[in-house]
């Protein structure tokens, strides 16, 4: 891969890059205006003639300059486009609350779509227009792909805090829909669930970004069985080498252990890591790895897949947490990964194996695990349109159970709970249910955010 800079720094450098990006995005356009003017009106493009007979020196960005029969100057400038407004969707009906955004389904009301729209928590008091919100709009306008939801829009209420996403609506995701299954879903669906999973994260990844949030609950499925990964509020652009990132990132049960022992330069394997966990899941039908705590889910971790060394993973006794935890003589893990999995073949626990690979640099990419056996021996992948349809809970079919665990939080920067957000405007008076918000007593600190809240104690 060719080498790139960063695009997005973590938070205390937002701001700087950010500001340097506009600056050079600003002089790139200026010089793409100023060279589609030479071309148009050859030599007179930065200068040209008043009616006075006087040249002039044009600054700005002036592609188009018209001398019209009244005498005034016409200029056409770049187009700039503003957003639509909300009032161009019917609200339909609440899906969910997160953390960083309230989900409708909505119907566009002059073709009659079906839409999703997420509005945005914006807090004007404190942050302004938050980092997550920008995020994800970009990497949503920059990947575009079959496994990846689709980014329709940006609307605004009619305030300027009201700013919504508009995505296609997705019936389910895969975290309520598999409260709801009984039996784990089939080897063959695993397999085309996982593949999609796989091919959309290949797409991310290709396109320097990390998603660094993949869970079932940002796992949508439609009913023509297609995956589609959302919720890119953590996502950002990576370099190559690895730039220090926040370790506040991925929820708890799906983080990798490079970032719970306080690696300070992470990647594209994190959500790698994240995969093997999905997948583990897709296979029981629960979480694979519910710590309750940073320490506890690395206890957990080791329990499952035994303890690293040096030479397993080279170089992890020097991070920062690792001096913390006290390896016993016995490195055995409690089960192996085989015993967990007794149903599925050597290539299955394979492909999972080398996703939950402790050394990152060992960890398998997402392009290769498109072309492992698993996924070319019997049962093969199921055809996504021979999947079972489901009722929708997003669709109001079916009723709504329980929220997810949640991503850090801090990352993000502020906490909201104010049930002005949940309606299209302020003055609305809404009655739909508000689930536990990150202000709520679940939410005290950051590692019963990490750890969500569905634990099950004891
Ligand atoms: N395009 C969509 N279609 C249908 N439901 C969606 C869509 N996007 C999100 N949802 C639902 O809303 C939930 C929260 O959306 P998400 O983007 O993950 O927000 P958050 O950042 O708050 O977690 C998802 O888990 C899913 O149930
Ligand atoms: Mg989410």
């Amino acid at each position: 891969m060719e080498k790139k800079r960063a695009r997005w720094r973590d938070e205390e450098e937002d701001a700087v890059v950010a500001d340097r990006r506009r600056h050079e995005k600003e002089k790139k356009k200026k010089a793409k205006l100023e060279r589609i003017g030479r071309e148009r009106n050859g030599e007179q493009t930065t200068t040209t003639t008043t009616p006075d007979g006087k040249r002039r020196v044009l600054h700005g960005t002036v592609a188009e300059i018209d001398l019209t029969s009244s005498g005034l100057l016409r200029f056409t400038g770049p187009e700039i486009r503003s957003c639509r407004s909300v009032e161009n969707y019917e609200r339909l009906n609440h899906i969910e609350e997160g953390a960083y955004g309230v989900v409708f389904r909505g119907r566009d009301v002059s073709t009659g779509e079906i839409v999703a729209l997420k509005k945005l928590k914006v807090d004007k008091d404190q942050h302004g227009f938050p980092i997550t919100s920008l995020r994800e709009i970009e990497a949503l306008m920059e990947l575009s792909h079959p496994n990846i939801v689709n980014l329709k829009e940006v609307v605004i209420g009619g305030a300027l805090d009201q700013i919504y996403i508009v995505m296609e609506f997705v019936e389910h995701d895969l975290k309520s829909l598999m409260t709801d299954m009984r039996e784990p879903f089939l080897q063959s669906e695993v397999k085309t669930i996982l593949h999609q999973l796989l091919s959309a994260t290949a797409h991310m990844h290709e396109n320097w970004i990390i998603h660094r949030d993949l869970k079932t609950s940002n796992l949508l499925m439609n009913n023509k069985g297609m995956i589609k990964v959302a919720d890119f509020g953590l996502a950002r652009y990576f370099s190559e080498p690895a730039a220090p990132m926040t370790p506040l990132v991925v929820t708890l049960w799906y983080r990798a252990p490079e970032i719970l022992l306080g690696a300070k330069q992470y990647s594209t394997e994190v959500d790698m890591w994240s995969i093997g966990c999905i997948f583990g899941e897709l296979l029981i039908n629960k979480p694979l790895i519910e710590g309750k705590s940073e320490i506890n889910q690395i206890m957990k971790i080791f329990e499952l897949l035994g303890y690293p060394d040096e030479s397993s993973w080279p170089g992890f006794r020097s991070l920062p947490n690792a001096k913390s935890i006290n390896i016993p003589k016995d490195r055995k893990p409690k089960t192996s990964l085989r015993s967990r999995f007794p149903y599925i073949t050597s290539a299955g626990v394979d492909l999972l194996s080398s996703l939950l690979q402790f050394d990152p640099k060992k960890r398998i990419t997402a392009k290769e695990a498109l072309e492992h056996p698993y996924f070319k021996e019997e049962p093969m992948p199921k055809p996504p349109e021979a999947f079972p349809s489901f009722p929708s809970k997003a669709g109001e079919e079916r009723k709504r159970k329980a929220p997810s665990p949640r991503a850090p939080v801090a990352v993000h920067g502020f906490e909201v709970s104010d049930s002005k957000l949940l309606g299209f405007s302020d003055d609305e008076n809404d009655n739909m249910p508000i689930l536990a918000s990150p202000s709520s007593s679940l939410f005290r600190d950051n590692e019963q955010l990490g750890a969500g809240f569905q634990l099950r104690f004891g």
